[in-house]
């Protein structure tokens, strides 16, 4: 699918027209699933050959090429065997004994394999608060990486990501952001300088909790070629039957983030005015902390909504369990609503209050959403 320069489609356009297959008789609308693990090759496999299915997969090539339209990428972008895959290898760019800024809330994954490589390759790890920018800034003399989530997962704490790119660039350091949450359709780091973005596309990108997928996109040849090289030798690749389905989620993602994103926003004020809840946490509404930096800087506030119940943990999980709607699990981004307490894992950092339940907001009827809710929270 080529994209006239003079008239790029809209990101919610190219959700639905990328990675098809040429128009022409014959030619399937979509593209199909190859299940093969080896490809005719003879000799010495010239540059271009498939050769091997952990080599390549022509099921990823649209789904590679899709996700980077979507992060406005001349590159493909890699997909992988999860989230958390896309991480690893996103953090093997680092060189031995080097130095990272991590944010001290996000992705606990994220934050758990780091610290692991602090124990065992001797990582040096600056923890910080992202919203604090000059705190950020200041962390960032001398350190080989940043890795930026914003929105954070699960306090929602909106970075000024701007303004930290630029500094990162300014000071060397190579950039890796987290865009799980925001999805290209409403945040595009690599346009604010970012170096490398991570994706969970198992969340929104799927859309129905029915796959585990990561993805990296980087516009830097000399990064993107590394990392290729390192997927092949790491072989945390996506299975065809996986990366087909994550662009079959793809399709409909302008859709369902629409809708969820209109009842994330509306449950939030809703529940802002809640007896049995102490504090709702969602940058939409105008009194959050992140709210001004997150309307200027995301083209939408997302659909996830993190509440605080009034009565500690053991109300929360009171809470949870008298749901009828919202199922309680971990994960998020799915078209079923998703409530669950972060602080149940034990890698969740202790700075999350023990009583934050992450809402995950899918795209049933609001009202029965709210219902279900306001039940539960008795
Ligand atoms: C922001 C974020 N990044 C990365 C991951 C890891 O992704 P996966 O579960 O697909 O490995 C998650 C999973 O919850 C996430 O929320």
């Amino acid at each position: 699918m080529t994209r006239p320069e003079s008239a790029p489609w809209a990101p919610d356009t190219v959700v639905v027209s990328a990675g098809r297959p040429p128009h022409a008789v014959d030619q399937p609308v979509n593209s199909p699933i190859v299940l093969s693990s080896t490809f005719h090759s003879l000799g010495e496999p010239d540059a271009g050959e498939k050769v091997y299915g952990r080599f390549t997969n022509p099921t990823w090539d649209p789904l590679e090429e899709t996700i980077a339209q979507l992060e406005d990428c001349e590159l493909p972008a890699l997909a992988y065997a999860s989230g958390m895959a896309a991480v690893a290898a996103a953090l093997s760019l680092l060189p031995p004994g080097g130095t990272i800024v991590i944010p001290s809330h996000a992705y606990n994954g994220s934050l758990s394999l780091v610290a692991e490589l602090e124990k065992t390759l001797g990582l040096s790890v600056r923890r910080v608060d992202l919203a604090d920018t000059d705190a950020a800034i200041a962390a960032l003399a001398g350190a080989d990486m940043a890795w930026l989530e914003s929105p954070t997962n699960p306090m929602l704490e909106v970075a000024d990501l701007p303004v930290l790119l630029a500094a990162a660039r300014e000071a060397g350091v190579l950039t890796v952001v987290d865009n799980t949450f925001s999805t290209p359709l409403r945040q595009r780091p690599l346009q604010q300088g970012a170096d490398v973005v991570v994706h969970s596309a198992t969340k929104y990108m799927g859309g129905h909790s029915d796959v585990v997928l990561g993805a990296v996109v980087t516009r830097n040849p000399e990064l993107r070629s590394r990392l290729h090289g390192m997927r092949t030798l790491h072989g945390a690749i996506a299975g065809p039957f996986e990366a087909w389905l994550t662009l079959r989620g793809i399709r409909t993602m302008a859709l369902r983030l629409d809708r969820a994103e209109a009842s994330a926003m509306e449950l939030a004020k809703r529940l802002a005015g809640h007896p049995a809840i102490s504090r709702v946490r969602y940058p939409g509404l105008p009194e959050d902390p992140g709210h001004q930096r997150a309307a200027e800087q995301l083209e939408g506030f997302g659909a996830i909504v993190a509440i605080e119940v009034a009565g500690g943990a053991e109300a929360a999980d009171a809470m949870l369990a008298k749901l009828l709607l919202w199922t309680p699990a971990t994960s998020l981004g799915g078209v079923e609503s998703l409530a669950e307490r972060r602080r149940r894992h034990p890698g969740e950092p202790g700075t999350v209050p023990d009583n934050l339940v992450r809402l995950s907001v899918g795209i049933e009827n609001v009202e029965d959403l709210h219902v279900d809710l306001t039940a539960a929270l008795g």
